[in-house]
């Protein structure tokens, strides 16, 4: 799996998931009249989601607007350490980063030709422009096979993450997940 593939699967696994002791939540505001994206559900197992392993994930949902390289991403993620929030920085792609044109960051799949085959099989793109349609991805397995060696910050821990699509000065899509990782291997682990 290549790296995209990988970060992309991540932050999906970071940002979704219904589990017990996990919860989700559309964070919209109430003020954007028009959203370009909603959740309705999203799931993901295991809880906690074990890295490197198999990662279950389904999302529901819609795609209101068409969008690409007008909208931009804003993600705040944090973990929590000896009992208080902390920020986590960005690493190669990966933590609060900003991500001014997400369609680049998208474009490694256009690049070689094909989505990941889980999203082919249910008619979903993963490359920009997004068009209006329903999103609905039934709970697939996606692998998760090396870390990355920038990412290994992503120890066990509990994380709270805010993913913002941003269009103008508007949040036109927002997700904001809480969920525990256990990453395994410890030493041993040879990262890719
Ligand atoms: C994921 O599942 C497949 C099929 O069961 C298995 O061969 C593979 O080893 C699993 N990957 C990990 C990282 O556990």
């Amino acid at each position: 799996m290549n790296s995209a593939m990988n970060a992309v699967v991540l932050l999906l696994s970071i940002f979704v998931s219904s589990e017990a002791a996990v919860t989700w939540r559309d964070c919209v505001p109430p003020t954007t009249a028009h959203p370009y994206v909603t959740f309705t559900s999203v799931s993901v197992s295991p809880s906690p989601v074990v890295i490197p392993g198999n990662i279950t994930i389904g999302v529901r949902g819609s795609v209101h607007h068409n969008f690409g390289k007008d909208v931009r991403m804003v993600v705040h993620m944090d973990k929590y350490l000896l009992g208080v929030w902390t920020k986590v920085p960005c690493n190669s792609n990966v933590g609060s980063c900003n991500y001014d044109n997400p369609c680049e960051f998208l474009s490694a799949f256009a690049t070689s030709g094909t989505c990941p085959p889980q999203l082919e099989a249910h008619g979903l793109p993963c490359t920009c422009p997004f068009n209006p349609s329903d999103i609905n991805l039934p709970p697939s397995v996606f692998e998760v096979k090396t870390i990355n060696a920038a990412w290994s910050w992503l120890a066990t821990g509990k994380f709270r993450v805010q993913a913002e699509m941003i269009h103008g000065h508007d949040i036109v899509g927002c997700f904001h997940v809480e969920m525990d990782i256990k990453r395994t291997g410890g030493h041993g682990f040879i990262f890719g």
